[in-house]
């Protein structure tokens, strides 16, 4: 079998740490080409790692042959077109989330993808690939816990650039809770309220941060989550669910505690990097094991797509300071 020759689109944080990953852990492919409209970044980056071309257009690099599939990692609002060009190559793609920016464009990929007749897309919501989220899904699954009632989720970062607004909170931060909703129940976010709390005062003015929403799901079975993106601390995502026999919670981080100089304790990651890095080693090693075999192994463009309907509506419920009902086109009709 030959390596997947893999392409990858946007080489910031995150495209430049999955273009280590594929470079450095993932078995069955090889980083071919990256592309990045910052070419001295993409430059330095391909040198860094060995000979891997920069292709300066990132629908160049879709439609080029010697790429087999592709990594999209540049911002949310380039995705849509870059899905729609993988789609129309007929390249299996892993897209970073958001899948794109509003409900509608995701729902045109939807429906393009299911026009082809072939799943091609995956999307990257990377904490169903981490081990402690995965053992916590299959707990619930099990029934040993009864049936789940409700979801406690805490997401705080260190700090996040100046340019991250509070719609981004929404669109960016609390969607990874959108999907872990959706996963481990199961089932779809009915309606949702974001309430905008009193503000840290360690950001700009009218930056709502932290957030604090609710979601209901369609059972009735509700979930609440606390971003906060500038909690100067360190990242820190914690998830707790509450069931008819027993509660199970994940994310406490205790790795080494340690005893000195009169405290006890352990370390705060820095970042997602750090926390999550297992679960993007398992992501994208299982998408380019499916890609092999001509499938996808995780979050769908569906799931994509109803993520982007639960944002779309948690910006309204935001900007409104009322609960909102979540718009979604029915499963069966779109994908028949
Ligand atoms: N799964 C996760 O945990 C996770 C974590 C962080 C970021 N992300 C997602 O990854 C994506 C990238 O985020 P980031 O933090 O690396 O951002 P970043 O700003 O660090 O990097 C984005 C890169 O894309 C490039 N770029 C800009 N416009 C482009 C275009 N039209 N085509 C191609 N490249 C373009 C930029 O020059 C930059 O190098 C976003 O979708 C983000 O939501 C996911």
């Amino acid at each position: 079998m030959q390596d997947l020759r893999i392409g990858i689109i946007g080489v910031g944080v995150m495209g430049a740490d999955h273009a280590e990953r594929v470079v450095r852990r993932i078995s069955g492919a090889r980083l071919v080409a990256i592309s990045d409209p910052d070419l001295p970044r993409a430059t330095a980056l391909a040198e860094s790692l060995g000979e891997i071309r920069v292709i300066e257009d990132p629908l160049a690099l879709v439609g080029d042959p010697s790429v087999d599939a592709v990594i999209i990692a540049s911002p949310g609002f380039a995705h849509a077109e870059q899905l729609m060009a993988c789609l129309e190559n007929a390249k299996p793609v892993l897209c970073e989330k958001p899948l794109t920016m509003d409900t509608e464009s995701s729902l045109r990929v939807v429906e393009a993808e299911h026009k082809l007749g072939r799943q091609l897309i995956q999307v990257g919501f990377m904490r169903r690939f981490d081990p402690e989220y995965a053992a916590l899904k299959q707990l619930l699954d099990s029934g040993e816990l009864g049936r789940t009632l409700l979801l406690h989720n805490v997401h705080r970062n260190k700090t996040v650039s100046a340019s991250f607004r509070s719609e981004m909170i929404v669109r960016d931060s609390l969607v990874h809770e959108v999907d872990v909703a959706r996963w481990l129940f199961d089932d779809e976010i009915a309606r949702i309220t974001v309430h905008a709390p009193k503000p840290t005062g360690l950001v700009a003015e009218g930056v709502l941060d932290p957030q604090f929403a609710v979601f209901e799901m369609a059972s009735g079975a509700i979930a609440d989550v606390e971003v906060f993106v500038n909690f100067q601390v360190g990242y820190e995502v914690r998830c707790e669910a509450v069931a008819e026999k027993g509660s199970a919670t994940i994310g406490l981080g205790v790795d080494v505690l340690t005893r000195r100089g009169g405290q006890w304790g352990g370390v705060v990651p820095e970042d997602y990097r750090a926390r999550f890095g297992t679960a993007y080693d398992i992501e994208v090693q299982r998408w380019v094991d499916a890609t092999a075999r001509g499938e996808i192994d995780g979050p769908t463009a569906w799931d994509g797509y109803a993520a982007a309907a639960v944002c779309t509506a948690g910006v309204q419920s935001l900007q409104e300071g009322r609960p909102v009902e979540v718009e979604l086109a029915r499963k069966s009709e779109v994908l028949g």
